[in-house]
């Protein structure tokens, strides 16, 4: 898989999303043991937000970490919601008009080629999506680039804990129990399989915070959650 074509990788991704979609949100709660909404709550509040914020959420799936936004920030905010996978963007589209959030948009775009223009956003989100693209220090590029200046982003992403004995526990459960699960609630054999490898190949604490160095962010840092099953990126374009 990972040996594969970037375009083969990219097409196969959100092929693969889109078969998962009507499951991903009750496996997202299983397979986190329902930690997940605690760790998107705890990113919007570290990106401390005024209420007419204009946020950009990239890789928005099925819109959690966007309806968390569009509730903390009220309707004077407004969160645009980006996805490339049509399916994940539906089912997110669908949560939030039940919800009666209105001041959501929603963007069927690559988060590599963002359809916007430069500076407009205090801040920008991701939540396990970064894991997912084929050039990272590209897609911090173009968060930096639509960020105004000032401008925040936070990526929350699977990592895999620095320290036994957590680390050998979570090798357990991510390579042996996890895809055993997956497969049997999503129905797709592959996805659940994608899962542990890919955190397997994501870049570590500090790669990635070179990348956003690179693409220009200032003030970079980062900081496990949940004995570092999850850590969460943090940067500002000057
Ligand atoms: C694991 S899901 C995360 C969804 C959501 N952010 C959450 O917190 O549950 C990863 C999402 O990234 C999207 N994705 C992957 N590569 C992408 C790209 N290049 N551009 C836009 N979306 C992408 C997939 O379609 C999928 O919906």
């Amino acid at each position: 898989m990972w040996a594969r074509q970037d375009a083969v990788r990219r097409a196969y991704v959100r092929e693969m999303f889109g078969r998962v979609a009507p499951r991903y949100d009750l496996l997202n709660g299983v397979l986190s043991l329902q930690l997940h909404h605690y760790w998107r709550r705890r990113v919007v509040r570290m990106l401390r937000l005024a209420p007419d914020s204009r946020v950009l959420d990239l890789c928005t799936g099925t819109g959690d970490l966007a309806i968390e936004l569009a509730r903390m920030l009220g309707p004077a905010g407004e969160v645009v919601a980006l996805d490339f996978c049509e399916p994940m963007l539906r089912m997110g589209r669908e949560k939030a008009r039940r919800r009666g959030l209105n001041h959501t948009v929603w963007l069927h775009a690559d988060a590599l080629q963002l359809p916007l223009a430069p500076d407009q956003f205090d801040a920008a989100t991701m939540a396990f999506g970064l894991r997912n693209l084929i050039d990272k220090p590209a897609a911090f590029r173009e968060i930096h680039r639509v960020l105004k200046p000032g401008g925040k982003v936070a990526v929350l992403e699977l990592t895999r804990p620095q320290r036994a004995p957590m680390r050998w526990l979570y090798d357990l459960y991510a390579l042996q129990i996890l895809p055993r699960i997956g497969k049997r609630l999503s129905h797709a054999d592959d996805a659940y399989l994608y899962l542990p490898m890919s955190i397997q190949h994501y870049e570590d604490r500090a790669t990635i915070a070179e990348y956003m160095q690179q693409a220009g962010f200032t003030q970079v840092c980062y900081r496990d959650l949940t004995f570092g099953v999850v850590c969460v990126h943090i940067g500002v374009k000057p």
